[in-house]
């Protein structure tokens, strides 16, 4: 492809913003070669010298349906597992900015703060993956860490631009990495992969009020310095 640069340009403005994470899909499968086609794409990622760490398993059919079934019921008998630390007690402006996208959120299906069991019965739709008919599990060889981790970051927003770029909805998802031992079971990955989170695809379903969420972005100035001189 050999576009202009303000053609490549907006193009790129385009699928970076209309990125957004999406909780409500389609029962429709996404055909195999499109599939294949998105990964590939996901995997020109950069990474720490080129090591490539993440190690991507993307499931559907059978095992999906399976996983769809026993994550629900394990994280209602508190039967989780973790490889990496979770700590959910943000502070200052990230408290603020958390609270606000979980008010929006919420607020897309009509419950507020009070509403915890409502808002809890929502949440649990991770673990039906919002009804997606794929996911991709992202897992890290256990002797890499904190800086091969970002690489695994770049590798997620480059797989999620690449499906929106298709015609196809996404979302990330820390929520499934307490399901470690779990996913591994299933999908009979070694014990020395440690799962970070998943992303469920597939195509969206417009008519999901959740899907209304939009998200917006502090300020330039409120995250970023320019050091000119
Ligand atoms: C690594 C990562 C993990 C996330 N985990 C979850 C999750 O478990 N459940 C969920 O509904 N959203 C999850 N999100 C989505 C964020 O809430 C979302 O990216 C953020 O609110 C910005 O909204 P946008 O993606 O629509 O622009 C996650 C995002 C990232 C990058």
């Amino acid at each position: 492809m050999n576009l202009e640069q303000a053609t490549l340009a907006e193009c790129f403005e385009a699928v970076v913003t209309q990125r957004r994470s999406v909780r409500g899909f389609k029962k429709q499968v996404v055909g195999q070669a499109l599939i294949q086609h998105v990964f590939s794409i996901a995997g020109r990622a950069p990474s720490n010298c080129n090591t490539q760490p993440w190690a991507v398993h993307v499931v559907s059919g059978g095992k999906l349906e399976r996983l769809r079934d026993i994550l629900p019921v394990n994280t209602m008998r508190g039967m989780t597992t973790l490889d990496y630390p979770y700590e959910p007690k943000y502070h200052g402006i990230y408290q603020e900015r958390q609270f606000d996208a979980a008010n929006q959120m919420y607020g897309a299906v009509g419950l507020e703060r009070k509403d915890k069991e409502q808002r809890m019965e929502v949440f649990m739709r991770n673990y039906r993956f919002f009804g997606a008919p794929h996911v991709a599990f992202l897992f890290l060889p256990e002797h890499f860490g904190l800086r091969e981790a970002a690489d695994i970051g770049m590798y997620a927003q480059t797989l999620m631009l690449a499906l929106t770029a298709h015609g196809l909805a996404s979302c990330p998802q820390t929520s499934l990495g307490f399901h470690a031992d779990a996913v591994r079971e299933v999908l009979e990955v070694d014990a020395s992969y440690k799962l970070l989170f998943g992303i469920s695809f597939g195509y969206e379903d417009i008519d999901d009020p959740i899907n209304n969420t939009r998200m917006g972005r502090a300020e330039l100035s409120e995250t970023t310095v320019f050091h000119d001189q």
